[in-house]
């Protein structure tokens, strides 16, 4: 699209045919021009067009604008016409203001794809600013310097000075003037591009842009200061060329904005969560989540059977940019991480399993929802993410249940279905039976049947309902011979949980009953004294055809231990306790700590065995450990 007469939008580069498009706003002080060399650097399929404060250059005759809201209006009268290709907005400092306003008015008649905030803090916190009508020439001159943006021989003439400190003074008032309304709010998602050494701004201080939009919010860091963005370094519009994409940041990029912004509230250290999380427990949540069955031998066993592997790393395989994404019964996942069906979260914190599928949805990891969920599978659906979810199946007594049970989660969008079978009853467990606990019959766990017509109806007039969930949840006699039924049951991919025995795969693969294989020992919470997951995860792989999904859980707890499954064969893991003691800890936002962490250290683990891609991690990265080391 051409740029109409009169209009305040700028195309310092025309690509009138480009398939994207990025309305750029500037910072106080500042002109259209601003943008050239960014609009210069940016592929040929991007067209940035830049608006025209009135008061400067062409526009000159004009008065400076009072308020943003004005700017605002403007700008959203003019690009309106350019939301039919994907329009996103970024603002530079000030511009932000006017980049974010102007959002809100354009998504009342079209989308905005990403609103981009440069070195700005948030809509409705007080950026500090001082009041620059007080401040003497001289002084904000030295304050100019400080910050960089003017080029120092520009700063030495006086007539252009005189112009840049009118247009600061004047940009300054409608800044200090705005005031964020309390629907300020954007659907757009939010990145903010924050500079290592911007003076002005630090990741505390632009965190809360979060609060400004209701899809999900970013944090880019650049290299330099304040002015970082409008400089001229390829790497930037590289950034922005990628996000305009939607590609985002890579999960290794955690450590900088950590190493940048502080400590985060929760230890890194994945495999010390059991023991911060341990602190806050009640004594029942100890037993049923940390507990194992009998011993604890499985439990232990399952640590160790990481340790016995050792990663052999390979150098210089050109692992600059990993793509952790794996292919999974025909769907492309973010990465080879998938939440392990967890029942009862109610029992560590109130928002139990809504908390959990937000932060899923926040970090990009699909869930896996236990049939024992304390919210139903019809109300986890409702917040979740619009990622893979799968339901996991623990197989009624009551066959009318079950049928119910899958055609909900078919009906809620649940795309694959995980049936459990290594619990026919719960293992002997010390550590909830010396309590006399069970969660589901204190009330949690048992919303799935509760809200279940089929469930409801079997009810006896005068029974109550954890009698009757009692008879129903379980079904020791489940055979094989049952399996082909679930078949015709459902139309979604079927995957067995809980397979020890490389025959008993073949077998559910033979019968055609199966899609896929979940290799687990229920993290030594059924059987004490079984092998170790990882231990039969080869021979398993070995007994069924490659391009079966083979999954793996129990105690995989880091970003190595995921490698190592990977290397012996499994498509992808399931991640279990670790991010139940991120929701003990911190609710939703201890979920997404923890899930990050572990992309994190996968990233970086795959960065520094030399794999560009999961496909690379292969079973010659690993060395049995020799007895005794
Ligand atoms: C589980 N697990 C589980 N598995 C399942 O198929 N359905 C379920 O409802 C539950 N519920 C459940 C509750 C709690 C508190 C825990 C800790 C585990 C087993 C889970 O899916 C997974 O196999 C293990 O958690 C893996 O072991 P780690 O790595 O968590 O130790
Ligand atoms: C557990 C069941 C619910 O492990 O799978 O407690």
């Amino acid at each position: 699209m051409t740029l109409a007469e009169n209009t305040p939008l700028r195309a310092p580069h025309p690509r009138p045919d480009a398939v994207l498009r990025l309305a750029c706003f500037p910072h106080a002080g500042a002109a259209a021009d601003a943008f050239a060399p960014l609009a210069r650097a940016l592929p040929d399929d991007v067209e940035v067009l830049t608006f025209q404060y009135p008061g400067r250059r062409e526009r000159r005759s004009e008065p400076c604008a009072a308020d943003i809201t004005d700017l605002a209006q403007e700008a959203a009268r003019f690009l309106a016409p350019f939301t039919d290709r994907p329009l996103s907005l970024l603002g530079h400092s000030m511009g932000a203001l006017v980049a974010f306003e102007t959002t809100r008015l354009l998504e009342q008649r079209g989308a905005v794809a990403r609103l981009f905030v440069s070195a700005a803090r948030p809509p409705s916190e007080d950026w500090g600013e001082q009041d620059l009508d007080t401040l003497s020439d001289t002084d904000l001159v030295a304050e100019l310097r400080r910050l960089g943006g003017v080029p120092e021989a520009l700063l030495r003439e006086e007539d252009v000075v005189e112009e840049i400190l009118r247009l600061l003074r004047a940009d300054h008032r409608a800044l200090r003037r705005y005031e964020c309304p309390p629907d300020g709010v954007v659907k757009a998602p939010i990145t903010v591009l924050l500079a290592d050494a911007d003076p002005k701004n630090t990741l505390a201080q632009t965190r809360g842009w979060a609060r400004h939009t209701t899809r999900g919010c970013d944090t880019e860091v650049l290299s330099g200061g304040h002015f970082a963005l409008t400089g001229r370094d390829p790497a930037v519009a590289g950034l922005l060329s990628d996000r305009l994409r939607d590609r985002k940041s890579t999960p290794a990029d955690l450590v900088r904005e950590i190493y940048l912004g502080g400590a985060p509230a929760l230890t890194t250290d994945l495999t010390a969560l059991e023991e911060r999380a341990r602190a806050v427990m009640t004594p029942t949540a100890i037993g049923y989540v940390l507990g194992d069955a009998g011993t604890g031998e499985t439990g232990r066993l399952n640590r160790r059977a990481y340790a016995r592997w050792q990663l052999v790393p390979r150098m210089l395989r050109g692992a600059a940019r990993r793509d952790l994404s794996v292919t999974l019964l025909g769907q492309r996942l973010p990465s080879p991480v998938l939440l392990a069906p967890i029942a009862a979260q109610t029992v560590v914190h109130p928002d139990g399993e809504l908390a959990t599928v937000r932060a899923a949805a926040a970090v990009g990891v699909p869930f896996v929802l236990s049939t024992g969920s304390s919210h139903s599978l019809e109300d986890v659906a409702a917040v979740a993410g619009p990622g893979p979810r799968w339901f996991q199946l623990y197989w009624p007594s009551d066959r009318a249940v079950a049928a119910s049970l899958v055609r909900r989660a078919e009906a809620s969008g649940y795309s694959a279905i995980v049936l459990t079978v290594d619990a026919p009853a719960f293992g002997y467990r010390p550590t909830d039976l010396d309590q006399g606990y069970l969660p589901f019959l204190r009330g949690h766990g048992i919303a799935n049947f509760t809200s279940d017509p089929a469930f409801r109806a079997g009810m006896p007039a005068d029974g109550g309902v954890l009698q009757h969930w009692a008879r129903v949840f379980a079904n020791p006699t489940l055979d094989w011979d049952d399996l082909p039924w679930l078949r015709t049951a459902t139309s979604l991919p079927i995957l067995l949980k809980g397979v020890l025995h490389p025959a008993d795969a073949r077998r559910a693969l033979d019968l055609g009953a199966v899609d896929g294989v979940v290799v687990s020992n229920h993290g030594g919470r059924q059987l004490d004294g079984t092998v170790a997951a990882l231990d039969v995860l080869p021979a398993i792989r070995a007994a069924v055809a490659p391009d079966v999904p083979v999954l793996v859980d129990s105690g995989i707890r880091t970003g190595s231990d995921v490698l190592k499954a990977l290397a012996l064969g499994a498509n992808a893991i399931l991640y279990g306790r670790p991010y139940l003691h991120g929701l003990t800890l911190d609710g939703e936002a201890g979920v997404a700590h923890v899930l990050r962490c572990l992309l994190a250290d996968l990233d970086l683990a795959m960065a520094l065995t030399g794999c560009p891609s999961t496909a690379d991690i292969t079973r010659d990265l690993l060395l049995p450990r020799s007895e005794g080391t």
